[in-house]
């Protein structure tokens, strides 16, 4: 993999996924971090002055009029290689999750922020994702083009036992369902698109009950991610590479 752009990476998984990725024997030569706000981003710009690997982006995914500006910044970066990965992290969760408080402006937005946004991210990136995808001519994965859309396994209608959690569970059920039809319209153009649950991590998102650490979670997720292949394309992952049910 010589390009990826993740999405959110100021805090939480997007941050421990650009430190797992910079700790590979030959990390990718290109790691687009994409945050609202550099200038708060104080770990991530402490991890770009020590490599040369990192371009921090500044990007604020909800205005979709900046897409085309933001497609053109990297462009210019990878030029003809086109760009390997795009790994859309970023996401939002609310409060008030059971049917009694449940708001329609939380589902709108949840809604915005988890399902429409990476694909609109997708369809923005498409071109670039080809370009990279062209230039290898069989197989499937990270070296040749592929979308990871973080996902959970609360968007799993099998693994439902709880109920609630409307906006965020309906949010990502429906990037899952996304995630496959990409898969299958993306999967001539030799494009691997597939979802991934990070288990319950301890991040601002997860809380502090979280079983798994923000390392052990993005560790496993990259070792999973450098293995992808033909089998994977359009599958639920976890962080582990174990599949999960829909
Ligand atoms: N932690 C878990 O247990 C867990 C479990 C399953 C799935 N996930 C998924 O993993 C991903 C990362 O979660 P996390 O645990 O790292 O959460 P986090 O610590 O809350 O970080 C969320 C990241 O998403 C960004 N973000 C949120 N809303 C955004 C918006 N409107 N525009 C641009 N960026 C936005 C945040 O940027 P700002 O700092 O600017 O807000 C931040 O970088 C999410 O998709 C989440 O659903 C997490």
């Amino acid at each position: 993999m010589r390009s990826i752009l993740i999405t959110g990476c100021n805090r939480g998984l997007g941050l421990g996924l650009v430190q797992h990725l910079l700790q590979l024997p030959n990390p990718p030569e290109k790691i687009f971090a994409t945050c609202r706000d550099p200038s708060k981003a104080e770990r991530l710009r402490e991890l770009a002055e020590k490599s040369k690997n990192i371009y921090i982006i500044k990007a604020d995914l909800t205005n979709l009029n900046e897409y085309d500006s933001l497609v053109y910044v990297i462009k210019e970066h990878v030029g003809d290689d086109g760009l390997n990965v795009l790994f859309n992290n970023a996401g939002m969760a609310t409060k008030f999750t059971r049917i009694g408080l449940v708001k329609a402006e939380h589902l709108t937005e949840c809604f915005f922020v988890n399902t429409v946004v990476p694909i609109m991210l997708v369809k923005a990136f498409l071109p670039l994702l080809k370009k990279a995808a062209d230039k290898k001519n069989t197989g499937m994965g990270v070296d040749r083009a592929a979308i990871i859309n973080m996902t959970s396994i609360i968007g799993s209608i099998a693994e439902n036992t709880m109920g609630g959690f409307y906006p965020y569970r309906c949010s990502k059920t429906a990037l899952n369902a996304a995630t496959k039809s990409i898969s299958i319209d993306l999967q001539n153009d030799g494009i691997l698109v597939a979802c991934m649950h990070p288990g319950w991590v301890k991040t601002d998102m997860g809380g502090a009950n979280a079983p798994l650490d923000i390392d052990t979670s993005c560790s496993d997720m990259v070792k999973t991610l450098m293995n992808l292949s033909e089998k994977d394309n359009g599958c639920f992952l976890q962080h582990d590479g174990t599949t999960l049910p829909w």
